[in-house]
């Protein structure tokens, strides 16, 4: 297969990217978003600083501009995400204690319910672990609503769309001996063992250079799995977008029957949320890079 979407397909997984949909107006964009793409995820527009500006008040009309281009261009979208610390709206930033986590929860009920059957992934949490050789919670204001707060939300998100797979999504767990690694296996099987609804795992796959962040991400993708979730590399980006590499990891996430697909985050290195390490598979002016035919040829069996 020629494109990235119909080489992935050949195995029954997709290949999805990041779009962001101030963008959507720039035709080498879509153009390229288009052709090689079967997945997209909104870069920021479904965050909740986007869909819940005011508190109860919500709001889709970017969230709407990317999920429609996705459904009329025909990929699937992975919605990212629900509770997260970050991109907090400023009345949200100001809650604590029952209130913020009931505010947690009617948001997710909101979000889900506009788009209630029609996503097919959803990243409920997203970087609740602490960085570092803690393996702890990450201190933040969900966090202190109480531990508990990870698993409430995924009791809401299945009530709110039973269809959809249910993530937790993280950065920094892709190497196995990680401890932040290992505080997310830990929860995940806990999740398992207790009946907490969780069907997915996103690895962000945000890699720099020179450190070992992929050597045993297939270990990793394999130990999680054998958990009995499905797993996903949902944010991928490389430094300097090596292109080695970039099969390694397309090879990883192939080797194992419960990856879901790849996500890159972005499409041309102009497009990346950090453009100066050209992490990406499409140079700025919208050419192939080696990591792209790399990649190619690794989804081609190559
Ligand atoms: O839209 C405003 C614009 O109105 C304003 O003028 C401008 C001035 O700073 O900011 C614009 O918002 C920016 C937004 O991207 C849209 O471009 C925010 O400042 C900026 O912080 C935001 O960055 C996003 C970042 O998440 C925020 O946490 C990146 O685009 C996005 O790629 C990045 O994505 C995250 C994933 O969601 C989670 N995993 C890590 C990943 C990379 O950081």
């Amino acid at each position: 297969e020629s494109t990235l979407g119909a080489a992935a397909a050949q195995s029954g997984r997709y290949f999805g990217t990041a779009i962001a949909s101030g963008r959507l107006g720039d035709s080498t964009y879509t153009s390229i978003a288009n052709r090689e793409f079967n997945s997209v995820t909104a870069e920021n527009e479904m965050k909740i600083d986007a869909t819940e500006p005011q508190r109860g008040q919500f709001n889709f009309a970017a969230a709407d501009r990317v999920f429609n281009w996705a459904v009329q261009n025909g990929k699937q979208v992975r919605g990212h995400t629900l509770a997260w610390h970050s991109q907090q709206p400023g009345w949200m930033q100001n809650l604590s204690g029952g209130t913020l986590r009931q505010a947690m929860n009617d948001h997710i009920k909101g979000v889900m319910a506009h788009y209630k059957g029609k996503i097919a992934q959803w990243d409920v949490v997203n970087e609740a672990f602490a960085d570092g050789s803690s393996g702890a919670r990450r201190d933040s204001n969900l966090q202190r609503t109480g531990n508990d707060w990870i698993e409430d939300a995924f009791r809401t998100a299945r009530a709110a769309d039973p269809a959809a797979k249910l993530c937790y999504n993280d950065y920094n767990v892709e190497n196995w001996t990680w401890a932040k690694t290992q505080a997310m296996y830990n929860m995940v099987k806990d999740f398992k063992q207790r009946g907490v609804p969780i069907d997915c795992v996103g690895f962000q796959s945000h890699f720099n250079s020179g450190s070992p962040y992929n050597s045993n991400f297939r270990t990793t993708l394999q130990n999680f799995a054998a958990l009995g979730v499905d797993v996903a590399v949902t944010e991928l980006d490389i430094q300097g977008a090596p292109a080695t590499t970039y099969a390694d990891v397309t090879k990883d996430c192939l080797a194992v029957p419960r990856c879901l697909g790849i996500t890159v985050w972005g499409v041309r290195d102009t497009d990346s949320w950090r453009p100066e390490h050209t992490p990406l598979l499409f140079n700025g002016d919208g050419s192939k890079k080696p990591a792209y035919t790399a990649v190619l040829n690794a989804l081609n069996g190559g």
